[in-house]
């Protein structure tokens, strides 16, 4: 597999997710016209699906590089926070079979997307948990790996995760505090915790194990993306 089959529908927050995707063209528009009618409009009607299903496995194909050398086959269960439609998820199990996924996300799309730091106050999303389950089932996650929870409206679930990943969504957009309550809660000694930051040396205080394993230097964040494990309180 070298693309993503994509419900029709799913382009469309998949370029609210990763705004990257969009061609210069699009941008363009976006300029012009506003966040609100870019993200209303244009995104619902002036997609191409299949471009879109390319491209976006391609940047998480990279996203998996970027990672794949701190999992391993003995990871079975994975949690992802604001992992978007799962494309990371998608290719984790590609290489690794038979983990089970468990997809902490929200179910609107913002009126407006602003792509800002929130700090507490994270109320932007773009997602469609229904479209996100269909897209999981048609790229080959199986039925009986997939748990898709609510953040608003569910209880979360509470096992201990091997690994919890969240790209470009926690303190990316939202501060870690939204999560850390729940993290110390279902995460054991080892569980590895890989997420995007500005401020990696701060986590030095919250976690034993810092690494950082990328630095996005060009990117309007110019986050990096740390692996953490061992929560010293
Ligand atoms: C910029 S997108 C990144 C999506 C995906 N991780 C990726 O790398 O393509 C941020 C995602 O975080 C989600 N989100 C926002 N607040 C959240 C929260 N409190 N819990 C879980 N997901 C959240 C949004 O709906 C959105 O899908």
């Amino acid at each position: 597999m070298k693309s993503f089959n994509l419900p029709k529908r799913a382009a469309r927050l998949i370029v609210l997710q990763r705004i990257e995707l969009v061609n210069s063209f699009l941008l363009k528009l976006r300029k012009l016209l506003g966040r609100y009618f870019f993200s209303n409009f244009i995104t619902k009607y002036f997609l191409n699906t299949r471009i879109i299903g390319d491209k976006y496995y391609q940047v998480m194909m990279n996203e998996f590089l970027s990672i794949k050398d701190y999992i391993n086959k003995d990871d079975k269960d994975f949690l992802s926070i604001g992992g978007g439609l799962g494309g990371l998820e998608l290719i984790i199990n590609q290489v690794f079979k038979s983990n089970n996924y468990y997809f902490i996300e929200r179910d609107y799309v913002s009126k407006k997307v602003k792509y800002g730091w929130g700090g507490t106050i994270n109320d932007e999303a773009y997602n469609d948990l229904n479209l996100q389950k269909k897209f999981l089932k048609m790229n080959e996650m199986q039925e009986n790996q997939i748990n898709i929870f609510d953040y608003d409206k569910d209880i979360l679930p509470e096992k201990k995760f091997d690994v919890i990943i969240s790209l470009l969504s926690l303190d990316y957009h939202y501060d870690f505090d939204v999560y850390i309550e729940y993290l110390k809660k279902v995460s054991k000694i080892d569980t590895k915790i890989i997420f995007d930051t500005i401020r990696a040396d701060y986590f030095k205080i919250i976690f034993k194990n810092v690494e950082i394993i990328r630095s996005d230097t060009n990117t309007v964040h110019k986050s990096k993306r740390i692996i953490c494990s061992n929560f010293l309180n």
